[in-house]
């Protein structure tokens, strides 16, 4: 299939977006950087704003109660910023490992990652984690090397680290001018040209003077350790590692900048590389092929639902990344998994708490809608011929456990938070239809969504919980769905085993061990067994839309 029909106005707008996530291991610097970011793109005047707010266990992006208790970020949002005429997305991952199924359904909605990393730490199992997410989507990756104003390693050392642990060449583009307490300039690895900062608070931004190498003496650094920088910089040269934008875009290099976020040091010479090489919003992959960014009708997929964003107006908001097209206020559009035409009248820009109504958004963009339960993780929305993007894959959850109301007087309100978190992607259910009560089991990739789970339907939905933990270890799917209405021989499980029905009615198993998943799998021939789910298989199977009713959304 082909889209060829172009819109030159969404083709500027596009080109000049930049939607990107930040990968890193808690602590590495991920907020700072996020902070200094805004400072740059003059989204704030003075830094501390956010910082300042994190100390009290509360910055822009961290929202939720839970994380501000625990100083850990476990929901996503969006920011964006203007900088040199480029209109930049940054979406929030959260730090936690728990998470992760989370800040892939939000690496989905990006089209590059950066990854920063610790001088003093390298790479942190978090960071490795991530990375490998990156890796699975073949998104290309730039690195910011931060808290250089720190001791820590030697930046060559952490260059093989950086090859070694995670498949990835990294291509310097500049090199730090001594590090630790000295740490004050950088040296360009293109045109060999020095630039030392001005002392700096980190409040601004930093400012800085261009030198030549050979005059850094005469600007106070010391003649060892000119030296040094120019054997490094001569090694690095003759290592040719070389910046090339094909292999970058398949993720085969990161281009790696150095600096301290703190300081604002090497902040500029990041963001401009960034805006070098980061990729404009890429095809989409769509059942019709791929769909690219300046197709002139709107197209875009929903990767995050979240509820309760403001507790004082305890709305559900859907969140899209536009994929093509304009988006625009009151449009009508196709929900493609249902058919229906929609019209999206409340469409807003969130940033943090903050709420701000959306005429229109391009290519790149993340739009937050009202949704009164019509949108699912993964569902596609979209003007002219209808495309199905790529569905957004479930992760096995590894941890299973029953969840029961603790107060039998707010069953009710327990049964609708209990929805509301699993549309949102926060946690898996799974039911025993045997059963003549009616169970769920809850299930996750990380043992502390269920606190997060726990904590709101506490809080939101005033419901206190009790938990049951289950000794199942992992979940497998069995397709076709309904086995048991088929001629098909009745499943074999073991006797530890589970069979259950997800979320969307599939039937699943859950077993204890992997020993288990071999049998189960060989018992089975007749069925096709996986250990993922792809969430909304059901809608690949349908044929063309219907026309149908009109809702407001
Ligand atoms: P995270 O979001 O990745 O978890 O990291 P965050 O930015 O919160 O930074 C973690 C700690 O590292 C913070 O110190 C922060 O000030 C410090 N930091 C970040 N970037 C740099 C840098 O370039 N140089 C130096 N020296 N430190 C840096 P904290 O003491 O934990 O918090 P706070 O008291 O500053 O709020």
């Amino acid at each position: 299939m082909q889209f060829t029909n172009l819109d030159k106005h969404v083709q500027r707008e596009a080109q000049r977006r930049r939607t990107f996530a930040i990968i890193s291991h808690p602590d590495a610097g991920k907020t700072t950087l996020t902070e200094k970011l805004l400072l740059y793109g003059g989204q704030i005047e003075v830094a501390g704003a956010v910082r300042g707010r994190k100390t009290q266990r509360s910055a822009t992006s961290d929202w939720m109660e839970l994380e501000k208790q625990r100083g850990i970020s476990v929901s996503s949002t969006v920011l964006t910023f203007e900088y040199n005429g480029f209109c930049i997305n940054l979406l929030d991952t959260p730090g936690h490992h728990d998470f992760s199924e989370d800040t892939y359904r939000t690496l989905m909605a990006a089209d590059c990652a950066v990854m920063v990393v610790d001088l003093a730490k390298g790479i942190e199992p978090q960071t490795r984690k991530l990375f490998d997410v990156c890796a699975m989507r073949k998104i290309p990756v730039l690195t910011f090397v931060n808290k250089v104003d720190r001791p820590g390693r030697d930046p060559l050392t952490l260059l093989s680290e950086i090859e070694s642990l995670l498949k990835i060449e990294p291509v310097p583009m500049n090199w730090p001018l001594d590090a630790g307490l000295g740490f004050r300039g950088l040296v360009d690895l293109r045109d060999l040209s020095a630039d030392v900062f001005e002392q700096s608070s980190g409040d601004v931004r930093a400012l800085y003077n261009t030198h030549d190498l050979s005059q850094l003496q005469e600007v106070g650094f010391e003649a060892q350790t000119v030296q040094l920088v120019q054997e490094e910089v001569a090694l690095l040269a003759s290592a040719g590692s070389t910046f090339e934008k094909d292999r970058f875009l398949k993720g085969e290099i990161t281009p790696l900048f150095f600096g301290s976020a703190l300081r604002n040091y090497g902040l500029e010479h990041f963001l401009k590389g960034f805006l070098e090489f980061s990729p404009p919003p890429v095809d989409r992959l769509s059942h019709l092929g791929p769909v690219p960014a300046h197709r002139s009708e709107f197209s875009g997929f929903i990767f995050k639902i979240q509820a309760n964003l403001d507790p004082r107006h305890r709305d559900r908001i859907a969140f899209l990344r536009v994929c093509s097209g304009r988006f625009q206020r009151e449009m009508e559009v196709v929900h493609a998994r249902t058919g229906t035409k929609l019209r999206l009248k409340r469409a807003q820009l969130v940033f943090g708490r903050e709420r701000e109504t959306v005429e229109e958004a391009f290519p790149g963009d993340i739009v937050g809608l009202a949704n009164p339960g019509i949108f699912h993780l993964g569902d596609t929305l979209c003007e002219g011929e209808v495309v199905h993007f790529e569905p957004l894959p479930q992760f096995p959850p590894e941890h299973f456990a029953v969840l029961r109301c603790a107060d039998t007087g707010r069953r009710k309100q327990f049964e609708r938070g209990l929805e509301q978190l699993i549309e949102e992607g926060a946690i898996q259910i799974f039911s025993d239809p045997r059963k003549s009560q009616r169970e769920s089991i809850l299930a996750a990739v990380g043992e502390l969504q269920f606190d997060v789970v726990r904590y709101r339907l506490e809080s939101e939905y005033m419901t206190k919980t009790t938990i049951e933990w289950l000794p199942f270890k992992f979940a497998r799917w069995v397709f076709p769905g309904e086995a048991e209405n088929t001629d098909r021989p009745a499943l074999q499980i073991p006797y530890t085993g589970r069979l259950v029905k997800d979320g969307f009615g599939g039937t699943a198993v859950l077993l204890n061990t992997q020993w288990d998943c071999v049998h189960f799998v060989r018992n089975n021939p007749q069925y096709h067994v996986s250990n993922v789910r792809t969430m909304h298989v059901e809608y690949l199977q349908r044929q063309e839309p219907t026309a149908a009713k009109e809702i407001s959304a």
